[in-house]
C-alpha cells in the first residue's frame, strides 16, 4: 500500500507492506541511520521522532504513520544543537547507538529527568557519561 507522510520535513510517499515495520520501510527508503539491533523495542537503536516524540521503528507498523511527521537523523540540520553537543562532548565510540540517542535527546525538555528519558536507549560501547554530558549541555 502507499502511504503519505512528512518525512524529514518534506512531503513523501512510501510503498509499504501491511506487515512491514517502520524501521524496515525507512531503511529501504535510503535512511540507514535507523538501525536494527534488538528488534523487540529494548535497545533504542531504531528510534525516530513521530510528531516530535521518540518511537521505536521496530515496534511501529509502517502503515500507521500515514499523515504523521517522521524525523530521522538524516533530517537534522548540521547546526542542530543536539548534534553539535554530541560532537563537542565526543559522546560516542562506534556510533551505532548515536542516532537513536540524538533523537531521544531532542524530545527532552528542561526539568526532565535526563537519565530516565534516555533509559530506553542502550550503548554497548558504554558512553553513557559522555552522552549524559552532551544532553545536559543542550537541554539546560
Ligand atoms: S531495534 Fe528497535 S528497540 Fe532495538
Ligand atoms: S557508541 Fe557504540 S554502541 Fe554506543
Amino acid at each position: 500500500m502507499k502511504i503519505e507522510l512528512v518525512l524529514n520535513g518534506r512531503p513523501a510517499a512510501l510503498d509499504v507492506r501491511s506487515d512491514e515495520m517502520l524501521l524496515e520501510a525507512l531503511r529501504r527508503s535510503g535512511l540507514p541511520s535507523v538501525r536494527e539491533t534488538c528488534a523487540i523495542g529494548v535497545c533504542g537503536a531504531c528510534t525516530v521522532l513521530m510528531d516530535g516524540e521518540p518511537v521505536s521503528g521496530c515496534l511501529t507498523l509502517a502503515a500507521t504513520v500515514a499523515g504523521r511527521e517522521i524525523t530521522t537523523v538524516e533530517g537534522l540540520d548540521a547546526s542542530d544543537p543536539v548534534l553539535r553537543a554530541f560532537n563537542e562532548a565526543h559522546a560516542f565510540q562506534c556510533g551505532w547507538c548515536t542516532p537513536g540517542f540524538i533523537l531521544t535527546a531532542k524530545a527532552i525538555r528542561p526539568g526532565d529527568d535526563i537519565r530516565a528519558a534516555l533509559g530506553g536507549n542502550l550503548c554497548r560501547c558504554g558512553c553513557y557519561v559522555k552522552i549524559e554530558e552532551a544532553v545536559r549541555a543542550c537541554v539546560s
